[in-house]
């Protein structure tokens, strides 16, 4: 270990109370990591600069919030949100970024230096959340859509990856040849291996899905994302001459290998509640109205046993309510990643929001939205009585 890493260990530990460290001290440092606000290259304190030049917030922690560690939104009356743990992709159906502004809008930039332009954003009962973006240099191409994603809950990620592999390929059925309606296509990514994390299963392992979260909303570049300069275009010049915080002790660049690690280790830790699968009413309205078909509450962990998820992890064809126009490398725009059901109960509170774009205010609401593959199952709930739909609800909010 060199001594700037060493040192970098040791601060990133010091504030940390003893019983955290007693916890795991991987965990402690990754915690620390995941809280750390990040500063612009150069910086008197190498071990935590490289920020920027363009980024959306300066830390992990500002987007994933609260018990659940997910993306809040508060709405005035008017229907302005107030979002933290809102990013917003760029890109048309065929899933490429925008010429100018890449694929993320960031609104912010390190000082001297101009941002993308300013976002704000709209919600209203039924409808999607819609961005409002003010470009700073230039229009977006005429293709480019805008599509708000909000952070997903962390607590419980580490389920996600204890799935089988083999398991989520068995269970796509995208000629839908049991005729029920429900397709659902496993995300291969361009090495061979299976996405799983992300909205659309854009990442297969818990550390690449970290470093391009580094990469695209703090700006900060990593061995599994090298890019010091995030998703700047080349036509976005002054970005890509802004000094950066690559250094040798990183492994070449602004965060090494074992800083994402230790957030992976981190971030695996945090606990969901354990909810029995086993029968009550409202479990058992969700089976009958076909929920589970994509929601499924047990998925068979690797090495044997059961991971419970309310998530099959394959990408469905959600209809066009819930389509934005932003598809990503053969994944299109109305298809997204079935949303593991866990931690929905330390979701609570009046700045809690569901769905990809956060536009569902409550559980009911985001059901409400399922379209396409999901159609039967929503007709099933909709048919459902005022008292059942209650149970059903209920049951999801003690998951
Ligand atoms: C600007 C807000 C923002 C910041 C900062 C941010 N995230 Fe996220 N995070 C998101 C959004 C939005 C998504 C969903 C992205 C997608 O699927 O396209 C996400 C997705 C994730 C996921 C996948 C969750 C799942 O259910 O599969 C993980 C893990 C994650 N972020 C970890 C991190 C870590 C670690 C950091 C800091 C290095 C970080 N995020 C910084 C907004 C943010
Ligand atoms: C065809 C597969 C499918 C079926 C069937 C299905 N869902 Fe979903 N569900 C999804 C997908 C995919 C999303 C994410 C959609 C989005 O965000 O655009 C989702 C989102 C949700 C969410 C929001 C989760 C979050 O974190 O924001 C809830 C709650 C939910 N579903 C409950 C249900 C219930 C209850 C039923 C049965 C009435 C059901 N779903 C049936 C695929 C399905």
């Amino acid at each position: 270990m060199s001594a700037r890493r060493l040192v970098l260990m040791l601060a990133a530990v010091a504030a940390l109370p003893a019983l955290a460290l007693a916890d795991g001290l991987e965990r402690a440092a990754g915690k620390a990591l995941f809280d750390r606000l990040w500063v612009a290259a150069p910086s008197s304190t190498l071990a935590n600069d490289g920020l920027g030049p363009l980024f959306i917030e300066k830390s992990c922690a500002s987007c994933h919030m609260g018990k659940a560690f997910a993306g809040q939104m508060s709405v005035a009356g008017d229907g302005t949100v107030i979002a933290r743990g809102l990013a917003t992709r760029l890109g048309n159906t065929a899933g490429t970024g925008d010429p100018l502004y890449g694929r993320q809008i960031q609104p912010r930039a390190v000082h001297g230096l101009a941002s993308e332009g300013t976002v704000s954003y709209h919600v209203a009962p039924g409808e999607p959340t819609r961005p409002d973006f003010a470009p700073a240099f230039g229009a977006l191409a005429a293709t480019t859509k805008l599509g708000p994603r909000l952070a997903p809950p962390l607590a419980g990620i580490g389920r996600i990856g204890l799935v089988d592999e083999a398991a989520i390929l068995t269970g796509a059925d995208p000629d839908d040849r049991d005729g029920d309606g429900v397709r659902g296509r496993a995300r291969i990514l361009a090495d061979g291996s299976v996405g799983r994390y992300g909205w659309k299963a854009s990442a297969a392992t818990l550390d690449q899905q970290v470093a391009d979260a580094f990469m695209l909303d703090i700006g900060l570049s990593s061995p599994l994302a090298p890019h010091p300069a995030g998703d700047c275009t080349t036509a976005e010049t002054a970005c890509l001459a802004a000094p950066d915080g690559r250094d040798a002790s990183f492994d070449g660049e602004e965060v090494s290998r074992q800083m994402v690690g230790l957030i992976t280790a981190y971030l695996d830790g945090l606990p969901a509640p354990n909810v029995p699968t086993g029968s009550d009413a409202g479990a058992a309205l969700f089976a009958s109205a076909g929920c589970a078909s994509c929601h499924v509450p047990a998925m068979p962990k690797r090495g044997g046993g059961a991971v419970t998820l309310y998530s099959d992890l394959l990408l469905h064809d959600m209809g066009a309510a819930l389509d934005d126009g932003v598809g990503e490398g053969g994944v299109a725009s109305k298809e997204w990643r079935t949303p593991p059901l866990i931690a929905l109960s330390l979701r609570q509170g009046g700045e809690t929001r569901y769905l990809h774009d956060g536009r569902a205010a409550t559980l009911d609401e985001a059901v409400r939205a399922h379209g396409g593959e999901a159609s039967r199952a929503r007709a099933n709930y909709d048919a459902l009585s005022d008292a059942d739909r209650a149970k059903l609800i209920e049951f999801l909010g003690r998951l």
